[in-house]
């Protein structure tokens, strides 16, 4: 019997439990042998569960008990999580997790911390919610140079434009029951301001160019702004808006990087990825375009990624899965004004554009935001075209 833990029984936790013990037969077998889990971490107590026996408050019963191999933690934040997850490696337990914050801030130690103690750090569950994502772009793909990564990351915002534009529902109302379906951040400005996006797609580029693209100085933009007018402006106009996290690599290496809602083309896939759904597009200079598409958070789907990420993790207890990147040494990141785009833009025009005047219009001229701001010097609300 191999065993692990828990750490945190919020929305993810109790899932990471359940999972083990739904498919606790599927699991025993891919493992090789029953996986146990020995110790769930909460300051809260559950006596109602069944489980309730396996609840500890003190992080050293786990630390200390050489029997735990691996280790879920989904607790979230960079507090507690992130000393923990240090003080578990360099115990020569197993981290996994499906916390971004964590990940986009100090990966790249944490993956430091684990090489050097031979275990693994893995974080599958932290982009894509259920979707197989960071270990095909790492397996599937390593054969190529990635170019660009383009995604619907938050499946909070996706949720709330899907609700405006096919069901005229209020932002507000429609946030709220993301939160009551637990897609939402404890606090949902991470989602709406585009925070969760922007770790999601710094963790991604992180991995496809290398070296550490740090959230803090990645330009983020929100979906707070958008109007039910920009909705029905982009949809006449033969176009979806959408939450959109991009990192693109250019022919000198530099990296442009951005989340910002985006008028994506009805013809493009990511247009009809709705709901909680994410849709992830990575290009490559071999194969090209993939994409990725499926429930981008939720209980039981983040969850999945979890355990999957503890059964290659004890699989890999020998020869540990080699995931590293650098510490943002390279400075890879280019100041983003200067990515050249097509617009979508609202507001007073001057008079050969006057049919747009009330009703935004796409400008389908590639200009950088220099360009731009000279052009339609009194435009509003403008967004990138896809
Ligand atoms: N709040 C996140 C989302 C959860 O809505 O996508 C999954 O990371």
């Amino acid at each position: 019997m191999l065993k692990v833990a828990v750490l945190g029984h919020g929305t993810v936790g109790s899932g990471v439990y359940e999972v083990f013990e739904k498919n606790a037969a599927q699991i025993a077998h891919t493992v090789g042998e029953p996986v146990e889990v020995k110790y769930v971490l909460d300051l809260r107590a559950f006596p109602e569960l069944h489980y309730a026996d396996k609840f500890v408050t003190d992080f050293e019963i786990i630390e200390k008990d050489p029997e735990i191999l691996a280790v879920a933690e989904v607790m979230g934040g960079v507090g507690a999580a992130y000393a923990f997850s240090k003080r578990c490696l360099r115990a020569g337990k197993s981290v996994c997790t499906s916390n971004k914050e964590l990940v986009a801030a100090h990966g790249e130690e944490l993956l430091a911390i684990a090489k050097e103690h031979n275990v693994n750090y893995l974080f599958e569950a932290s982009v894509g919610g259920g979707i197989p994502l960071i270990r095909p772009m790492i397996q599937c793909l390593a054969a190529n140079q990635l170019q660009e990564i383009c995604g619907i990351l938050n499946g909070t915002t996706n949720y709330i434009l899907t609700e405006m534009i096919r069901n005229g529902v209020s932002f507000d109302d429609a946030l709220a029951e993301a939160q009551r379906r637990g897609y939402a951040e404890k606090d949902p400005t991470a989602d709406i301001e585009g925070h969760d996006a922007c770790r999601k797609i710094c963790i991604l580029a992180d991995l496809a160019f290398g070296d550490k693209i740090d959230p803090e100085q990645v330009s983020c933009e929100g979906i707070t702004q958008i109007t039910l007018e920009d909705v029905a402006a982009a949809r006449r106009m033969g176009y979806a808006i959408k939450l959109v996290g991009r990192a693109k690599r250019t022919e000198a290496g530099k990296v442009y990087a951005c989340v910002a809602p985006h008028l994506i083309p009805e013809t493009n896939p990511l247009a009809s990825v709705e709901g909680v759904f994410n849709g992830i597009q990575v290009t490559g200079d071999m194969v090209g375009e993939v994409m990725f598409y499926g429930r981008g958070a939720g209980k039981h789907a983040t969850a999945s990624a979890v355990v999957a990420d503890m059964m290659d993790a004890l699989l890999h207890r020998e020869k540990r899965r080699p995931i590293e990147w650098g510490n943002g040494a390279q400075e890879l990141l280019l100041p983003l004004d200067d990515l050249v785009s097509a617009w979508y833009v609202r507001g007073e025009v001057d008079d050969a554009l006057a049919r747009c005047k009330t009703e935004g219009a796409a400008i389908t001229i590639p200009m950088t935001v220099a360009e731009r701001n000279a052009k339609l010097p009194h435009a509003e609300g403008a967004m990138r075209v896809l």
